[in-house]
């Protein structure tokens, strides 16, 4: 992010914290909660938002070396991504051209070669079928149009992008919008290696899990123990385009780098910036590094959904040699694995309960507050691409359950 806007956004912070006030989102909404019980809508989401919309699959150092891969199999059509002999990014359906079984099993690694399991074709890097066994018995058919199908695939300011239908169009410009295409490379998500991945399959609705990231609200009670030690609660900011969103958490290191001179403020140390690109990923970058979360729905049951957190480091500190280097690694490790598990223990545990009773059908609505701004433009979006109504801003004095 650029040096101005980091000290505009502080500065934000900090009249917010002087007049002990936060964004505002200028009214409330109530939510239906069938948003996360409807098995119909759950089908209707896998299909408009997964199967046939760019995907996040990780960032850049993901697949480090020519021959890297890894497999996904949260986006309703099994994908099989690559770093090709050239270095170049693809992805595939990983599914064998014989008789369709999946090809590689493995989440992720290293290989020259994917031998199908079944009868053993096999594929090289750019998919392509370079082995199958017997083809005097089986037949002398034309290998050259029989590799894995392509499926449309780029990185992008580090972002592995892809889209899971064959057919489909990986527009990243209008995934990312002006904003985020602009922003974006000031972070180097392109240079940072992953040191920790976690998934974590919880009985609550892949929206529920997004909807804990859109509001400190909750800090100074759910994270009262955690959290709320090195964050204020309710206090951010938030910008937002036609599908994504930033939020500015406040941490309380604000309280000293507002006496600091300006050319040293720094956002990360002040702030966490919490970026959504709608519908399911979440990217916050720290000094360190960043956070990846990806949520992703079980489309058989609207009340289950996996989440993917990964924290990738900046390759120059996982590079940093020395007893003192190696402490610091381990520390940085130490405080992202403790940050997924308040994500897992604490936030998603309050999904689960939010799940539990939308499924007992406890209540039709329920309501998103001012001071939740970022929760109203996401359940808006979208509503919006499904086509359903708006949901209306209303005062709080119209809010009757
Ligand atoms: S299904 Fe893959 S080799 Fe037969
Ligand atoms: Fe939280």
């Amino acid at each position: 992010m650029r040096h101005d806007e980091q000290v505009r956004l502080i500065k934000e912070l900090v009249a917010h914290l002087d007049a002990g006030t936060t964004v505002d989102a200028g009214g409330l909404r109530r939510i239906p909660t069938d948003s996360y019980t409807d098995l119909a809508r759950a089908e209707q989401e896998m299909e408009l938002f997964f199967k046939t919309k760019p995907q996040c699959l990780g960032l850049s150092l993901d697949l480090p070396e020519p021959g890297s891969f890894l497999t996904s199999n949260d986006l309703g059509v099994p994908v099989l991504a690559t770093r090709d002999s050239d270095g170049t990014f693809k992805a595939f359906v990983n599914s064998c051209r014989h008789r369709g079984a999946i090809v590689e099993s493995e989440p992720s690694g290293t290989k020259r070669r994917f031998t199908c399991p079944f009868h053993a074709w096999t594929y090289d890097t750019a998919g392509t079928l370079v082995g199958l066994p017997k083809t005097e018995h089986f037949g002398h058919v034309d290998t050259d149009c029989l590799g894995l199908v392509p499926l449309p695939a780029e990185e992008r300011h580090g972002l592995l992008l892809v889209q899971p239908d064959p057919d489909g169009e990986l527009d990243i410009d209008d995934l990312l919008g002006d904003w985020l295409n602009d922003e974006f490379p000031t972070w180097r998500f392109d240079d940072m290696e992953p040191v920790s991945r976690d998934a974590y399959e919880m009985a609550c609705n892949w929206k529920l899990a997004m909807d804990t990231f859109g509001e400190t609200y909750h800090f100074s009670s759910l994270h009262s123990d955690t959290l709320f030690n090195s964050f204020h609660g309710n206090v951010q900011l938030y910008t937002s385009d036609a599908n994504n969103h930033r939020m500015i958490l406040c941490r309380r290191d604000i309280d000293v780098m507002r006496n600091m001179p300006e050319d040293q403020w720094d956002i990360t140390v002040a702030g966490l910036p919490v970026y959504w690109i709608f519908p399911n990923v979440i990217l916050m970058p720290t000094r360190f590094g960043c956070f990846l979360v990806r949520a992703y729905p079980d489309p058989a049951d609207p009340g289950r959904h996996v989440s993917r957190i990964g924290f990738y480091m900046y390759t120059e500190l996982t590079k940093a040699t020395g007893p003192e280097a190696v402490g610091v690694k381990e520390h940085i490790a130490g405080m992202a694995e403790g940050f997924a598990q308040i994500i897992r223990d604490e936030d998603y545990l309050m999904g689960e309960s939010q799940q539990a009773a939308a499924n007992a059908g406890a209540l039709e609505h329920v309501i998103f507050g001012r001071n939740e701004p970022a929760l109203h433009h996401y359940h808006n979006t979208y509503r919006a691409k499904l086509g359903l109504e708006l949901l209306p801003l209303l005062d709080a004095a119209d809010v009757k359950g």
